[in-house]
């Protein structure tokens, strides 16, 4: 008698965090790409964060809406309890908003933004990201603030600070309103500049790089302030302009970029980057992890049940500026 009971409690003690598990809300994760640095470290968060509490399956649409579209559907046949996706173009959403509705699912969007009268027609999507306009803002404020400490960097010295810009995906809510708000919080603070080209480099690293120099090779000397969408784009500009033969000695420039990756960061700590706006990462995936979780349960979700800034089912999470002075 005593040994049955024996197994059974064995039995149990196996079975229990399998049934737990099991009882864990299935999520169906679409990132929009891989291979993107700052999306493989939000997605990395929400998946650490997710643990114990969601049961997530998460894949990667290389870039292409069709493929996405195609996995949601697969998720959505799997019974999946709730949606998260980041989409691969942002107009698209609109799509994926009609589907998760048709199948009542949850949909939770995030860090590419949809348009709002989209996401205004189902009232169990939403999105998480953070003000692009702010951070934009944010860097404007930087440029601003360097250029009054070191007023030598205007190199031909006429007042007026020559800048490039390299744009992240056209179309996408952060290239488009991080490159109109840097440029008028500069003009707010007083900054004169001039434009003296952009390129767009699509977030990617080799190709800031490569863009860089070509601006580099056009303009050379006349380059007195870089602008970048993200930190990986101003991570490339600076390995050009390295290779160009700055930041040896005194000759310096100061790059921007936004998101605070990590090796953004190093880059900061070693003098090479001079300032970054933060894209917090941890946050964003808190908020989305913890959105699911009412959603999945059919809980309200409200400033009594939910820790993060909700507007019309947009979160967005606030960020901040980093320089050396400032690095956590
Ligand atoms: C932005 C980020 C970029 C890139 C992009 C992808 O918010 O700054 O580095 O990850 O999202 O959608």
């Amino acid at each position: 008698m005593r040994k049955r009971w024996l197994t059974l409690c064995l039995l149990l003690a196996l079975l229990g965090p399998l049934a737990a598990r099991a009882e864990l809300p299935r999520v169906g994760v679409g990132a929009y790409s891989g291979r993107d640095t700052f999306i493989t470290s939000l997605v990395g968060q929400i998946r650490e964060r997710g643990q114990g509490r969601l049961d997530l399956h998460i894949v990667y649409a290389q870039g292409d809406q069709n493929r996405q579209n195609d996995q949601i559907l697969q998720m959505i046949e799997d019974g999946v309890d709730v949606l998260m996706v980041n989409p691969v173009d942002r107009v698209s959403a609109v799509y994926l908003i009609a589907l998760a509705r048709q199948h009542d699912l949850p949909l939770i969007l995030f860090n590419r933004e949809p348009l709002r009268e989209d996401l205004a027609a189902y009232d169990r999507a939403y999105y998480v990201g953070i003000d692009p306009r702010r951070q934009g803002e944010l860097q404007g404020e930087l440029a601003a603030a360097y250029f009054r400490a070191h007023p030598e960097q205007d190199l031909n010295g006429d007042g007026i600070i020559q800048y490039v810009l390299l744009r992240g995906e056209p179309g996408h809510q952060d290239a488009e309103l991080r490159s109109l708000f840097s440029l008028r919080a500069m003009t707010a603070q007083g900054l004169r500049t001039q434009k003296l080209a952009e390129e767009t480099a699509y977030w990617e690293k080799g190709l800031g790089q490569e863009r860089m120099a070509m601006l580099l090779n056009a303009y050379g000397r006349r380059v007195e302030l870089v602008i970048a969408n993200n930190d990986d784009m101003a991570l490339g500009a600076i390995d050009a302009l390295k290779a160009a033969g700055y930041f040896a000695g005194s000759q310096a420039i100061p790059v921007i970029g936004v998101d605070a990756t990590a090796p953004a960061l190093e880059a900061i700590a070693q003098g090479a980057l001079y300032g970054t706006v933060q894209n917090d990462a941890a946050r964003q995936a808190q908020a989305v992890v913890d959105l699911a979780v009412l959603l999945a349960a059919d809980q309200p979700v409200d400033a009594d049940s939910y820790p993060f800034p909700l507007n019309e089912r947009v979160v967005y999470i606030p960020s901040q500026a980093i320089t050396q002075d400032t690095l956590p």
